[in-house]
């Protein structure tokens, strides 16, 4: 078992990271190139850790053996005894392959290198290694000590040996591992796309207001937040970023096409929840638009989302970008959907899915409303998923 973990980037991923580790027993090292940022990143596990302790989840022992695994190191050498090391720095591909390339004059020959990154390829950053094979994506989602999910992104260089180090890591650690190969959005930022994307165009059109969207997929499909709360409290320069992102590494495909309505908010900086304004406003005693709760116009709502998600889910398992239950996994412990995609679609009846899918195909002639291959073909063959 990996006992020693050096990790870069002590900011909203690297501190959770780092409070994982700590708690599942590793000794951790984590590095940021900002003193501020490594006194921030431990003022604020004190804090959670106290938290903790006020809602009885762990004991003052707990408290000081969780802070007692982790140091605040100041420079890149305290990480030399790392068995793994995790970089959660800025999103940026050149910075990334400058910090492993210093890294890996710092470390062992065993060490394994990985990566948080959201949306950069995992062969990209594992290339400037003289080992390639020992780098590896491992991707946790936010707040990362509660998200149960975590993407791991084996890249076309990865070892088996790597893979295996890397899953029986992140399980030691009570996490639900969903292996993905190395496409653009891994499983969540990828499958995940139809729930904003499909809702904007449902807006654009005038077909419905965000109130009544948001009021349709919480009501009928059960989701936590509607789309459009969601995008608000995500951000709205932050989702329509992943998705411009995933839709240019996708060479374009339309299914990803971002939305000018977000767009604008963005440029306006109107980002949401952040700036107390998005698609609703959050200034005490503002108006908001109000749901128009028709069940009947809901229904038709909440169908063209599912089927969307459903769609996009289908077609990452025919593309083989992950196995059925890993696609299903992800989609509910990573962003806590109700039902995992592929179960609703056997829930709906795949016949269901493809008769709806073909009829907004019908009426709209846009490529993105293709039914995925993997559906058509269990169709006919009548099969499940599951
Ligand atoms: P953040 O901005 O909160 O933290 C980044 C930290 O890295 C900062 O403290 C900064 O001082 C430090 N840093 C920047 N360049 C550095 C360098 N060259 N060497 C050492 N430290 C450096 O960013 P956040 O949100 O924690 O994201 C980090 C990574 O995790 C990114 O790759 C991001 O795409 C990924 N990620 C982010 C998620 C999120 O929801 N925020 C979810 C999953 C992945």
């Amino acid at each position: 078992m990996i006992e020693k973990i050096g990790i870069i980037g002590s900011g909203t991923m690297g501190s959770g990271i780092a409070q994982v580790a700590a708690t599942a027993g590793c000794k951790v090292s984590l590095y940021d190139s900002k003193r501020e940022a490594l006194q921030r990143a431990e003022q604020s596990l004190l804090k959670i850790l106290d938290r903790l302790i006020e809602k009885g989840r762990i004991s003052s022992e707990e408290k000081q053996r969780i802070h007692g695994n982790i140091s605040y190191v100041e420079t890149l050498d305290a990480l030399s005894d790392s068995e793994m090391l995790i970089e959660a720095i800025i999103e940026d591909l050149e910075v990334k392959q400058e910090l492993f390339q210093k890294l890996q004059k710092i470390v062992s020959k065993k060490t394994i290198f990985a990566s948080n990154t959201s949306s950069l390829s995992i062969a990209s950053i594992a290339s400037v290694l003289k080992s390639p094979k020992r780098c590896i994506g491992i991707h946790f989602f936010n707040p990362a000590p509660l998200m149960k999910l975590v993407e791991i992104v084996p890249a076309v260089q990865t070892s088996e040996k790597t893979l295996k180090i890397a899953i029986d890591t992140i399980e030691v650690w009570g996490k639900t591992v969903a292996v993905v190969k190395d496409t653009p959005g891994f499983i969540v930022n990828r499958v995940a796309r139809p729930f904003y994307g499909e809702s904007l165009r449902i807006f654009e059109e005038g077909i419905a207001n965000v109130a009544t969207i948001d009021w349709a997929m919480k009501s009928l499909g059960g989701f936590r937040m509607g789309p459009f709360e969601l995008m608000d409290f995500i951000g709205n320069d932050i989702n329509y970023t992943v998705t411009e992102t995933v839709f240019e590494a996708f060479y374009y495909d339309p299914r990803y096409k971002p939305s000018f309505t977000q767009k604008r908010l963005a440029e306006a900086g109107y980002l949401g929840r952040k700036t107390a304004k998005g698609f609703y406003n959050y200034k005490e005693g503002a108006v908001n638009p109000e749901a128009d709760e028709n069940v009947g116009l809901a229904q038709k709502i909440f169908d063209r989302v599912l089927v969307m998600l459903i769609n996009e889910a289908a077609d990452a398992l025919f593309w083989r970008i992950a196995s059925a239950e890993d696609i299903d996994n992800a989609m509910t412990k990573g962003v806590n959907y109700p039902k995992g995609l592929l179960a609703w679609a056997d829930e709906k009846g795949i016949d269901w899915c493809v008769t709806k899918l073909d009829e907004l195909y019908d009426e709209y002639r846009e490529d993105r409303y293709r039914c995925s291959p993997m559906l058509r073909r269990m169709n006919k063959e009548q099969k499940t998923f599951f």
